[in-house]
């Protein structure tokens, strides 16, 4: 007998909206509720939501009907994300994938990931937390190419990507203070670069555990530079002087040497800063020992379509965030209760695949 999950989407953004078409296609999935944060949407049949046709269930803004919801699984992919929320969920027996955070315990995280045990504990269910970076591409890539490997010296990611096409201004602007001046977007000035900032931290811990780094901590290190003139973006107005471009690095150490690095490059309004690394747009994975092991990922739209446009090109990158999370929820659902990261849940893989098209 096949086993049917029942699956409430939390948010109808850019992510939440493919996740929502994805729950509608997955055949081991069924849509049990839909949870907008904007009070226009409640009411609106979900398939209006994300361009199909009406499913009979209708969003709702109203937190406690959709606590009181009868699902298997959550797919949580809010702008914001909040903890109390996620552990109302939890403590109600659902389930619940984050796209926002929860990748995995960090020293820095452990007195949220008490709580989150609690409440898993209380509703007798599971949290996982994924997408394409953070997620795939930090965790369940690496752990695939490390199947290739006799030993590990070094690990290292790299992230090269431009915010300007992002369907999410607010995300850009506001959170991450792009467009902004330069001290409001450091590290000490900006809640959310650090909310951000542990979140990459967090793929470092889970790769020195799941590769035995003993790493002793994380050091971060964060860059801005300004845009040298002024440019209109589809997203907003970048005004000459303020943030364009934000490096990071988050560097595992253990007595002082590097073991497990991730390196992010992120820019906006194309000024490439001239002093900065220039590894190709996407994600590189490099695994340095025997053998050594690295290789490029990218996601888009299409790699045959030539009239594909750049926002279909970014739009494929919620696709593939949205479809990790729906993916790895029959995997979850059978998990062991608790925080269940990428170690735990080995590989997940489509539940959807071919579909015919016509011809
Ligand atoms: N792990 C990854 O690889 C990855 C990749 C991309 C994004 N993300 C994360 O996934 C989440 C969703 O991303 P997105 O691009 O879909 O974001 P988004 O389009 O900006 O917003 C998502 C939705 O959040 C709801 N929302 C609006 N204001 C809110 C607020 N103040 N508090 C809580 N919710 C609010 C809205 O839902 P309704 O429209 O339904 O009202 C909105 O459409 C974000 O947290 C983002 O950081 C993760």
């Amino acid at each position: 007998m096949t086993t049917t999950y029942r699956v409430i989407q939390w948010a109808t953004g850019s992510v939440g909206r493919e996740a929502l078409k994805g729950i509608l296609m997955h055949p081991a999935l069924e849509l049990a509720g839909v949870f907008v944060h904007s009070p226009e949407k409640h009411g609106i049949d979900a398939g209006q939501l994300c361009g199909v046709p009406d499913t009979g269930v209708l969003a709702s803004n109203d937190k406690d009907s959709i606590l009181a919801c009868d699902a298997d699984c959550v797919v949580y992919a809010p702008r914001l994300a909040d903890l109390d929320e996620v552990c109302a969920l939890l403590r109600s027996g659902k389930n619940v994938i984050c796209t926002p955070f929860l990748f995995h315990r960090s020293p820095r995280f452990a007195a949220e990931a008490s709580k989150i045990e609690m409440a898993c504990r209380e509703g007798s269910s599971s949290v996982h937390g994924t997408g394409i970076h953070p997620g795939f591409v930090g965790m369940s890539l690496p752990l695939a190419v490390s199947s290739l490997s006799r030993s590990i010296e070094h690990v290292r990611i790299e992230e090269r990507a431009d915010w300007s096409f992002y369907d999410s201004p607010r995300i850009t602007f506001d959170n991450m203070r792009f467009g902004h001046a330069p001290q409001e977007a450091s590290l000490e000035a900006n809640p959310f670069a650090r909310f951000n900032a542990e979140l990459f931290e967090q793929q470092v811990w889970l790769l020195s555990d799941a590769f035995g780094a003993g790493i002793e901590e994380v050091r971060v290190e964060q860059e801005l530079a300004v845009a040298p003139e002024s440019r209109d973006l589809v997203a907003g107005r970048l005004e000459a002087g303020t943030v364009s471009g934000q490096r990071y690095q988050w560097i595992g150490l253990r007595g002082g040497k590097s073991r497990v690095e991730i390196e992010a490059l992120w820019t906006l309004g194309g000024f490439y800063p001239e002093h900065w690394p220039k590894p190709q747009d996407g994600w590189t994975v490099s695994i340095e020992g025997e053998p050594s092991l690295q290789t490029h990922f990218i996601s888009l739209a299409s790699f045959r379509r030539s009239d594909a446009t750049m926002e279909e090109h970014v739009q494929a990158a919620s696709v593939a965030t949205a479809m990790q999370a729906v993916n790895s929820i029959p995997a979850l659902c059978d998990a062991q209760t608790g925080w269940r990261s990428s170690i735990d849940l080995g590989g997940v893989s489509t539940g959807i695949g071919f579909i015919d098209t016509p011809g």
